[in-house]
């Protein structure tokens, strides 16, 4: 891989080379109900899986997001400013923000964030070559622990953080982070978010359990993980895909289901499981506007604007540190 792309800085790293996620799962599947987190998902595999969902029919967030961004660029790139720092958490392949590259010609610098080190250096070469006027900093690191910003002289920061994935934390989790956002940033700084919202039953949970099973591949794909990283015997034969909005929550909620009695060994430990009793891989919180709003408020964010699609589907919100 090439470091001579201009404007392509090397990387920052604060993420360790081999993390092990051998306690993580243990500790999930020995508490009652049992669980897992929901980044076990994004191996090589499961990071497939998702661009794939993407796609789906059925899961309708992505392509309204991407439709709200094109529909409402100038006024998103109004809002980051001039001579502004725009930082992702969660870049990925960076697709939608090539939407606001493409309007933000006078941005200081571009901080990609990403847990995947390949992943980030190969995006951020790519983007260096699109952009060749752009100065990017890639940082690898888990955004939800603390790291430092670069310091590019900028008037203003802005967080990028789109796909609703925000709805992955469950609300203190979602305050507490959102709070340490606005305090990285300081006042004045803004936060470009993704937020899906609530709508009728049939449609949220359609995009969860989609026809050709991709979904259920993603969430299976767990259990394939800690069959191969932590020398597991589940048998995903013996386990069905559940997903189901709960209203009362205001979350999908999904589930991997023992089809039977049985027992199951990881790195030596004996998991018991009983016919029907399931294993939590993930909650995906959908907000009302207001509900949002109050969350943003009690993370010290105040909501300068919204923009949503036709439907009321999803929405993108500008929020400003306060
Ligand atoms: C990444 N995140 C916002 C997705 C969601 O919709 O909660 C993950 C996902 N899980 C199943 N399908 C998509």
């Amino acid at each position: 891989m090439s470091t001579t792309v201009p404007g392509l800085h090397p990387l920052i790293d604060y993420h360790p080379e081999t993390t092990s996620i051998r306690d993580e799962v243990l500790d999930g599947l020995q508490q009652t109900p049992k669980q897992l987190p929901s980044k076990l998902f994004y191996d090589a595999r499961g990071s497939r899986l998702f661009d794939r969902i993407c796609e789906l029919p059925e899961y309708y967030p992505t392509r309204t997001e991407m439709g709200i961004m094109q529909r409402h660029v100038d006024a998103m790139a109004a809002r980051i400013g001039a001579r502004a720092m725009l930082v992702e958490f969660g870049s990925g392949s960076s697709r939608k923000t090539r939407i606001l590259l493409d309007r933000l010609d006078d941005l200081v610098g571009y901080v990609p964030i990403d847990i995947s080190k390949e992943h980030l250096l190969q995006s951020a070469e790519d983007l260096a070559e699109a952009y060749p006027a752009l100065t990017i900093v890639p940082v690898c690191a888990d955004y939800t622990t603390t790291f430092e910003l670069p310091d590019l002289g900028a008037e203003r920061t802005t967080v990028y953080f789109p796909g609703s994935t925000i709805g992955n934390f469950e609300p203190d989790a979602a305050r507490d982070f959102l709070r340490r956002i606005a305090a990285i940033e300081g006042a004045g700084g803004g936060l470009l978010i993704g937020v899906d919202l609530q709508k009728d039953v049939a449609t949220l949970e359609a995009a969860y359990n989609d026809a050709q099973g991709v979904t259920a591949a993603f969430n299976k794909n767990v259990l394939a993980r800690i069959n191969r990283e932590l020398d597991g015997t589940f048998d995903l034969d013996r386990f069905r895909h559940r997903a189901f909005y709960d209203a009362d929550e205001g979350r999908i909620e999904m589930h991997l289901v023992s089809l039977a009695d049985q027992r199951v060994v990881v790195d030596g430990v004996d998991i018991q499981f009983d016919a029907g009793e399931t294993i939590c891989t993930e909650y995906s919180y959908k907000y009302s506007l207001d509900g949002f709003a109050e969350l943003a408020g009690a993370a010290g964010f105040a909501v300068a604007e919204v923009w949503t699609d036709a439907d009321d589907l999803f929405s993108v919100q500008y929020l400003v540190a306060q």
